[in-house]
Formats: structure tokens, sequence, C-alpha cells
């Protein structure tokens, strides 16, 4: 089969020829139709995960994806073959993900049916960016005309959040270039900041000096990040994303929240499906590219939504 493989940590990625992977007994082997693309991804190939968890080479990228159940192991009993299904191909060792023809994964891992309305380029891109977004929005406990800053809000994680955050009654506010505020306006952002044109932190203290209730950070630094943080009103929540807080000196203000890792299951990834079944939240696919052109996509910047592979 096809995949998109690196063949040591930071190697180039390029396509290989691997072989098809088969259903362990209490597996499921899924022909993929589509791939979502995260930053992740980049991360891993770049040896992130070194260490910590066994790797296989070469290194089948991709995390998120979707597809038709193609093959069940023996002790399968919640799918059967034909079954469109979505899920976190990220069962260790890592190095058997979703950029390919084929992928398993055990049965009891983050993989559901997808439901029916929502077609399978668009579930492909809903994994990790939206089971973060709806992990922040849990955690931050937004309540009805709370102020919700968002930085880095037109990516993946931000075009659901920005959603979320709204739906949860949170006066949003985003950033986002000019070219992009209006697509945020449309996903449920009050207000957008321009973060090419000034610092964040000036924009928003001008425009609400009594400050804001919660900021959910996904690309600033440590730095930034506390500058930022001197916005939270006290007993507000700060979240980061990338690992940028610093969770003791939150504390010290009497703020809450911190680093956040997103640890969503086979339930929680239900659940966010069938709020996009039900129309109350959108998959915002920014664009879909061949498997073939993975290289020029994975790690690149600028996203606007989600990029999905299809296969
Ligand atoms: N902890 C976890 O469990 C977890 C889960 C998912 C993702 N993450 C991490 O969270 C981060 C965001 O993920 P993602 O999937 O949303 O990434 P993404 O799709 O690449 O989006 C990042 C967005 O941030 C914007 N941006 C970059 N620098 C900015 C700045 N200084 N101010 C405002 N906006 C800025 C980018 O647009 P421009 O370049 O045009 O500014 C882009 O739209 C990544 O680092 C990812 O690894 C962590």
């Amino acid at each position: 089969m096809r995949a998109i493989v690196v063949r040591q940590f930071a190697g180039p990625i390029e396509t290989a020829e691997m072989p098809t992977p088969e259903p362990a007994p209490n597996a499921v082997q899924v022909r993929m139709e589509a791939a979502g693309v995260n930053p992740f991804d980049l991360r891993i190939a770049d040896g992130f995960l070194e260490g910590a968890v066994p790797h296989d080479f070469p290194l089948i990228l991709g995390v998120d994806g979707a597809g038709t159940v193609s093959a069940t192991g023996a002790e399968v009993t919640h799918f059967d073959i034909g079954d469109r299904v979505v899920g976190r191909f990220l069962a260790p060792p890592v190095g058997h993900g979703s950029f390919a023809e084929y992928a398993v994964l055990p049965e009891n891992a983050a993989i559901v049916r997808i439901p029916a309305p929502v077609p399978t380029v668009a579930a492909a891109a809903l994994p990790t960016a939206g089971m973060t977004a709806q992990d922040l929005v849990d955690a931050a406990k937004i309540q009805p005309g709370h102020k919700v800053l968002i930085v880095g809000a037109t990516g993946g994680v931000g075009s659901f959040l920005v959603q979320l955050a709204n739906i949860a009654g949170g006066h949003v506010i985003a950033t986002a270039r000019a070219a992009d505020a209006d697509r945020m306006a449309r996903l449920g952002a009050a207000e957008t900041v321009d973060h090419g044109l000034a610092p964040v932190a000036d924009a928003v203290r001008r425009s609400h000096p009594d400050g804001i209730d919660v900021l959910f950070d996904l690309v600033s630094t440590p730095e930034a990040l506390a500058d930022l943080s001197g916005l939270v009103r006290t007993g507000g929540a700060v979240y980061s994303t990338i690992g940028a807080a610093d969770e003791q000196a939150l504390r010290q203000r009497d703020l809450t929240g911190g680093n956040i890792e997103s640890r969503g299951g086979a339930a929680e990834l239900a659940r966010l499906l069938h709020r996009v079944a039900d129309g109350d939240v959108v998959i915002p696919v920014q664009a879909t590219v061949p498997l073939s052109q993975a290289s020029s996509v994975i790690g690149a910047g600028g996203a606007r939504g989600k990029t999905v592979l299809v296969i």
C-alpha cells in the first residue's frame, strides 16, 4: 500500500510502498479515505515522542483518519466490515499512522462510527483539533457573557474553539488577520484582533480595560503568554496547548488553568460527531489535498481551519 513515511527522525517526508497491516484479534483494519493534518504530525516525525513510546521505521505518519472498516480481528464485537469510521491512529508503537491506504486500530481505541450526515472527509478533520477544543471549553467552565480571548484562533483547534466557546455563551475575541476576520465572525467570534498589526495584549487592553475572563492560547511563547495573562481578571482562567503556561505564576495571581494535553477517547469523539451531525458545530475544512502531496502540507504554517489528505 502507499503511505507517507519518514525513515528516521527529522528525515525527509516521502511516499513509500509499505506492507498492508493486518488487524490483531482485537483490532479493525480501515481502508483510509481521508486523513486530517495536525502540527503534531511533524512533531512526531521530528522525534517528539522519542524515548517515551517505541517507534517503528519506516514510520507512517498521521494521527487523524477516516474510512471504511475493511477487516476485523476474530475478537472484535463493536464494528463490522463496511462501517464508516473515524479515529485517532496513535496506538503504540508509533509509526502505523493514518497517512496510508490502510491502518489498524484496537477497537477500544479512539475510533467510532461516523453518523450518516457527516461526510468522511469532514470527519477526518475532527479528532485531534475538535477534541482539544472541546477539552478546553469543558475545562474553562465558560459562563454566559464571559469574555474569552482565543490566540491562534484561525487554525484547526481555534476554528473549533471559536464555535464551542460561543455556544457555551462566551463573548469570543479571536485573533485573525484581516482576510480571515469574516470567517471567524461566521464561526461565532464577537470580535477579532489582527495579530499581524499590533501586539494582541495591547489591542485587547485598549478595547477591554476591565479585562477578560478566559484566555485560550494555542501559539504563544511563555513570555508572550505571561504578558497576555495580565489581561485576565482575578479568578479567571488561562490555558496553553503548547506547554507555555507557568502554572505556579498563574496560581499566585489567583488564576486557574495551565497547560492542557487533550486525552479525548471514543466517548468524547462520538459526542462531538453528534454535535456536528445535529448541525451545532461545523467542521472547518480549509483544503483537501491528494495523499501524494502530503509533504507540502505537513508542518506548513498559516493554517485556516483544517487541511485533509484525500487517499
Ligand atoms: N496539547 C494538546 O493536546 C494539543 C492538541 C492539539 C494541538 N496542540 C498544539 O496547539 C497548537 C495549535 O494547533 P492547531 O492544530 O490549531 O494549529 P494550526 O492549525 O497550525 O493553527 C495555528 C494558527 O495560529 C495562527 N498563529 C500563528 N502565530 C500566531 C500568533 N502569534 N498570534 C495569533 N495567531 C497565530 C496561525 O495563523 P498565521 O500563521 O496566519 O498567524 C494559524 O492559523 C499547535 O502547536 C499544536 O501542536 C496541542
